[in-house]
């Protein structure tokens, strides 16, 4: 195989005459706009040049990531890829596409408009688009449909979730799966298909699976699928332009794509899914921690407690194949602890096979000594919330685990320092910050101590992506950033049920918001004591929720709490508790009055925001955008919505900062006046992601 030119983005070569052209912007070759043109040449020179077949692969990693997400919103430079796919139809020959990796988004749907799809063995293939608040523009809900068929199309595109390549070619949108070399097997495939002679007929001109569609049936799919996606305008827009594909021609079809696309490119939703995405990606920058720091290989992990976190963390570590040893003092807590992880995997909504379940927990050992911790590369500690408890045991960790292992806590509250010198190795100490329940919630909050090593983080922040988490690094303080931002919304709760407010008004509210949970029905899941025995502690009160708890409301395990709830375990309104917080606003002298939804939805959030942007001064983060990552993966807020400080941009920092003196002057929180940091940007006129832009290592150096 023989080199022919140098160009930059593509890369032309031919088998005799067959031609190959092979994409090469690592390290997922986006489909830039240079590339976008050197394709049309490519195509062109192979035309011109007599081949008979055209082979486009990937180079690197994969076949495709799709588009360049940072040529969004900005004007669109040609050709696009309805060029690509025009040049392509042009060709005398069969275009086949040779996909290994993955192809995503504007990345399959070029693999569709050739004339025919080979696979590797095990890629991925999806449209992912709506998880970025657009719809396949580039003819991928025309092009799907008439390949697969209206409803599997529907099911791709609406849901943004990858198939595999053997399911793909079940599906019918690739031809074949290959092993070995992709490049070979799909100029094989082409040089077959010459030699047969093979016709091949492009998506475009296919009907035979949407004509005569049952649109009554397809209509209901569309309902049932949109009903799991409330709020949200691209899964909408999405089932309207994969409708298109069976009522109109292509060519109109990819008109109505198209405008159904515009809708959603500039949409707040569209912004904020798109900030999600670059802020998840930007967390992983942690200034201290360059790429290439040394990390721990976690071959073994060990748990300590085997309670609801203990338990949960070590499912996380037996689900990506990682053997967990569980130390527990209490031998019988240790085995309900192991059964009731078995218990909930088997009662998990995507619950693994019997088989896997065995594997996974053959890959967990139980043991009461703490020196089976010997053999651990890393070490997380869950055991009650006590300082003196686990000062104890990092002593006793300080003594059996092997040096150079990673010793962690899941503490929500305490001193990270303070553990660490528990040992006498507090560069290996961290906090792993999981949430509940830790299987299933992403959020990893890793915390920095005074002495934690830059290896310590990289190697928490490698095996929390091993497990599947969504690591984010904060400093050390009460409540990291989560908790310590929530915790501020809860004095505003008790004021807004004392001034007015029932809770079925909250978490409406916050429920309509996008919340996949309000804040008082989260409570009642949680367990009101827990805020109680916090507030105990802390000297702090809250009248309203500290008589629901004298009153023996401890949310759902006591059946009621803020609300009482069936033997179906739904919520419902409680007489009770309306009298309680009626004779509360007696007792504190507070005439009741109606308060509109975005009073109570501007005072949940605007306390957090100010909160956030405290933790920004103090450096407890490093960027807004990392907060914002917090909630979307910690605490069940919309990617849609894009989090609280982008919430806060968006608002405008000169009106948010307003609306908190208001609301400070008129309830009397000293939570409520505006931080500082809020108080500067305002005034400038800038905004959280201005301070992100500004801070990064980046925009440093250029
Ligand atoms: P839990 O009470 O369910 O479990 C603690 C377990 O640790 C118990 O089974 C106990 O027998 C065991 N234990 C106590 N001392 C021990 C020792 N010296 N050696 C070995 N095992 C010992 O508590 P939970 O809820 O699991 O909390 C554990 C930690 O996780 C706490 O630090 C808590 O703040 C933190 N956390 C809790 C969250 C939650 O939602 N429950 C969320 C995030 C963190």
């Amino acid at each position: 195989m023989q080199q022919q030119d140098e160009a930059h983005y593509v890369q032309h070569a031919a088998e005799g005459d067959i031609h190959i052209l092979r994409l090469a912007n690592p390290p997922v070759n986006t489909l830039r706009a240079a590339l976008r043109a050197e394709l049309v040449a490519g195509l062109n020179a192979a035309r011109e040049a007599g081949a008979k077949a055209v082979v486009i692969v990937g180079t690197g990693r994969m076949f495709s990531a799709g588009a360049e997400m940072t040529e969004f919103g900005k004007p669109r430079v040609p050709p696009g890829l309805h060029d690509i796919a025009e040049e392509i139809a042009r060709f005398p020959g069969p275009v086949v596409a040779g996909i290994h990796g993955g192809a995503y988004g504007g990345g399959l749907e070029l693999a569709l408009a050739c004339h025919a799809r080979v696979a590797a063995k095990g890629t991925k293939l999806a449209l992912p688009e709506v998880k970025r608040g657009i719809l396949p523009g580039g003819g991928g809900t025309q092009r799907m449909p008439r390949l697969i068929g209206p409803i599997p199309a529907l099911r791709m595109i609406v849901s943004g979730e990858p198939v595999t390549a053997e399911e793909a070619l079940k599906l019918g949108f690739v031809d074949e799966v290959a092993e070995g070399d992709i490049e070979a097997a799909a100029v094989a495939f082409a040089r077959r298909a010459l030699a047969e002679g093979h016709r091949f007929v492009l998506a475009r001109d296919r009907t035979d699976k949407t004509a005569g569609a049952d649109l009554a049936a397809f209509d209901a799919e569309v309902e049932a699928l949109l009903r799991r996606s409330r709020g949200m305008l691209a899964p909408v827009n999405c089932a309207k332009s994969v409708r298109a594909a069976l009522t109109e021609p292509f060519d109109q079809g990819l008109q109505t794509e198209r405008a159904l696309f515009n809708e959603l490119v500039n949409s707040e939703q569209s912004l904020a899914l798109r900030h999600i995405f670059f802020a998840e990606r930007e967390a992983q920058k942690v200034p201290g921690v360059p790429p290439g720091t040394p990390t721990v290989k976690v071959a073994k992990a060990a748990v300590i407690g085997a309670g609801t976190m203990g338990g949960g963390i070590a499912m996380c570590f037996a689900a990506a194949g990682i053997p967990v040893t569980v130390v527990e003092a209490d031998a019988e807590a240790l085995q309900k602890g192991i059964e009731r992880c078995a218990a909930n995997w088997r009662r998990s909504r995507n619950a693994p096979p019997e088989e896997e379940i065995r594997r996974r927990l053959s890959l967990m050992t139980g043991t009461t000594d703490m020196a089976a911790v010997g053999d651990a590369d890393l070490v997380i500690e869950a055991v009650f919330e006590d300082i003196g408890v686990k000062e104890k045991v990092f002593a006793e960790l300080d003594r059996h685990a092997r040096p150079g292992a990673i010793l962690a806590s899941n503490t929500s509250t305490l001193d990270i320092d303070r553990i660490a010198r528990a040992t006498r190795r507090p560069r290996d100490v961290l906090g792993m910050h999981f949430f509940s329940p830790a299987n299933i919630m992403r959020l990893l909050e890793i915390v920095r101590g005074r002495e934690t090593s830059p290896e310590a983080i990289a190697t928490a922040m490698e095996v929390g992506k091993a497990i599947g988490k969504v690591p984010v690094v904060v400093g050390n303080c009460d409540g990291f950033v989560g908790n310590r931002m929530t915790g501020k919304r809860g004095p505003q709760i008790e004021k807004l049920l004392a001034e007015g407010c029932l809770p079925q008004d909250i978490d409406r509210v916050m429920e309509s918001y996008g919340m996949a949970m309000g804040p008082l029905a989260t409570g009642d899941l949680a367990g009101l004591d827990i805020g109680a025995a916090v507030r105990r502690a802390r000297g702090t009160v809250a009248p309203i929720a500290d008589a629901l708890v004298a009153a023996g409301r401890y949310g759902q395990k006591t059946g009621k709490g803020w609300y009482r709830y069936d033997e179906n375990r739904r919520r419902h309104p409680d007489p009770e508790v309306e009298r309680i917080i009626l004779e509360t606003s007696q007792r504190l002298g507070i005439t009741r009055r109606r308060i509109s939804d975005e009073e109570i939805l501007d005072r949940l959030l605007l306390p957090m925001v100010n909160e956030g942007a405290r933790i920004l001064e103090e450096g407890i983060a490093t960027r807004a955008s990392d907060i914002d990552v917090v909630f979307v993966h910690g605490f069940g807020w919309p990617a849609w919505r894009g989090g609280p400080m982008f919430w806060a941009d968006r608002v405008g920092l000169k009106e948010v900062r307003d609306r908190l003196a208001r609301y400070a002057a008129a309830t009397n929180d000293p939570n409520l006046q505006p931080a500082p940091l809020i108080e500067r940007l305002a005034a400038e006129g800038g905004s959280f992601a201005g301070l992100d832009r500004a801070r990064s290592p980046a925009a440093a150096a250029g």
